[in-house]
């Protein structure tokens, strides 16, 4: 078995760099309170280490971009788009490509298409888009992942299995007719970037095709998922990234994909279909939301950047050093002894807010807390993953979700080993003083997706 205590190294070398700019304390200060104490507001400037997302923040090859030379920017039936539905075809083994131009169009289709109303909509932790699109649809998300995904320090090798006794529940109660698939993620990002086994999802599939439910598969970051599935699940240590891809894929109807993570891409995404059917509908629809289905909202350019970015991504020394990268800084964070959710994701790492700021109760936001904190100390701009992004119930009560986090995600390709150093070395300097912070309030409060644009002033 391959382990990763060997000394992994990025499979590349750097041929350009972007200048970053050092701020001082006081011009953090003066940016944070600008921009509400919400890091989504800060102008990208002000920062030194960015590490609110890996979505649309990859460094692109020179591949990639090479490939962006030959856009063949043609209305109709660019030479790109076959090139990208043929890598989709071979590399994730789905039949039938709609493109978009990023996750969430994908995600919008498929809901209208899928979802009546009344509709029950099981799946492996929400995703903040990806709930609110099924709920738009008139569906309601039920969450059937296991109880170890809700325990940050639960060390359960695949966190983001699904609970097969949740969903058999669930069809008991409302009858497999009220439900059109199960909302299966690979690394499930609310959970920290945990992975789901083969063997569930095997399980799953049987389970689902005893009763005629559709799996569709949020495939965003599919290969970093295949990486723990390499290491930690038993018959796969010899199989390559490519092999464990595709056979997720192959327990799966479907899949939306935003390509901005593992595909990495600055933009795109897709809706990938097997039931003809569903992609005629889907095939349809997407003229109506983004564009036409030889180009679904993106240029030529994208969908080739994109059909390169696929293959680059299911390179085994690919993922074994973007994953190597983020365990190397979880592991800094363990010595210095600040709580993290173990075992370490694929795509970040997700401080536990409430066992850092015990003394900050959860309506005080203290992963939004947190987060501020860390950009004031260093400039390095993370992100709030707990009550407000949760969000508001149908009925308007606050989603109070069991993990309150505050990630730290690695964009890939683009940060080195000695930003790792400083960020940890932060973090640990917040820790230090973490019981003199005080949490906050909302001022400003959106009504969708409210966490990209509320503003929350410091509790006195
Ligand atoms: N599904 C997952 C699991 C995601 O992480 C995202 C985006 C989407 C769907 C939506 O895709 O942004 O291309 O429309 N996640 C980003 C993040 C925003 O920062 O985690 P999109």
């Amino acid at each position: 078995m391959k382990t990763l205590k060997q000394s992994w190294a990025e499979p590349y070398k750097i041929k350009m760099v972007e200048l970053l700019k050092m701020t001082t304390q006081s011009h953090r200060r003066k940016a944070m309170s600008e921009a509400g104490f919400n890091t989504f507001l800060l102008k990208s400037e002000d920062v030194y280490i960015d590490l609110l997302t890996d979505s649309g923040t990859s460094a692109m090859s020179d591949h990639q971009w090479a490939g962006m030379m030959m856009g063949d920017e043609a209305y109709a039936g660019s030479r790109n788009f076959y090139h990208l539905e043929e890598v989709v075809k071979n590399i994730y083994g789905y039949k039938y490509l709609v493109p978009t131009h990023q996750g969430r169009g994908a995600e919008n289709i498929l809901s209208k298409i899928l979802i009546k109303k009344g509709d029950i909509i099981p799946g492996n932790m929400y995703f903040t888009t990806t709930r609110l699109h099924q709920e738009l649809a008139g569906g309601k998300f039920e969450d059937i992942i296991i109880d170890e995904a809700h325990d940050p320090e639960n060390e359960f090798p695949f966190k983001g299995n699904v609970d097969l006794e949740k969903l058999e529940k669930l069809i008991k109660k409302y009858g497999a007719k009220r439900i059109p698939y199960v909302s299966m993620a690979t690394s499930v990002n609310m959970a920290g970037g945990q992975p789901i086994s083969l063997k569930n999802l095997k399980d799953l599939r049987a389970l689902t095709k005893k009763h005629g439910i559709r799996v569709i598969h949020d495939m965003t970051r599919v290969a970093e998922n295949a990486h723990f599935i390499q290491q930690r699940e038993k018959g796969y240590e010899h199989k390559s990234i490519r092999e464990i891809v595709k056979e997720i894929n192959s327990y799966t109807d479907g899949a939306t994909m935003s390509a901005k993570k593992d595909a990495l891409v600055n933009i795109g995404g897709f809706l990938a279909l097997n039931d003809w059917d569903v992609f005629e509908e889907a095939r349809n629809m997407v003229v109506v939301y983004e564009g036409l289905h030889t180009y679904g909202g993106l240029a030529g350019r994208d969908m080739e950047a994109m059909a390169i970015g696929i293959l680059e991504s299911v390179n085994d020394n690919h993922i074994h050093a973007r994953v190597g990268q983020v365990i190397y800084l979880g592991e800094k964070m363990i010595e210095y002894g600040v709580p993290i959710v173990k075992p370490i994701g694929g795509h970040g790492i997700f401080l536990d807010a409430k066992k850092f700021l015990p003394h900050i109760p959860q309506d005080q936001f203290p992963a939004q807390t947190l987060a501020a904190e860390v950009y004031l100390d260093s400039g390095v701009r993370t992100m709030e993953r707990g009550v407000v992004s949760a969000g508001r119930k149908a009925n308007g009560e606050n989603y109070y979700p069991k993990l309150e986090l505050v990630r730290f995600t690695i964009p890939r390709r683009v940060y080195t080993q000695a930003h790792m150093d400083v960020i940890a070395e932060s973090v640990a300097n917040v820790y230090g003083r973490r019981n003199k912070i005080k949490g906050m309030k909302m001022v400003y409060e959106p009504k969708y997706l409210r966490f990209f644009q509320a503003r929350f002033e410091k509790l006195k």
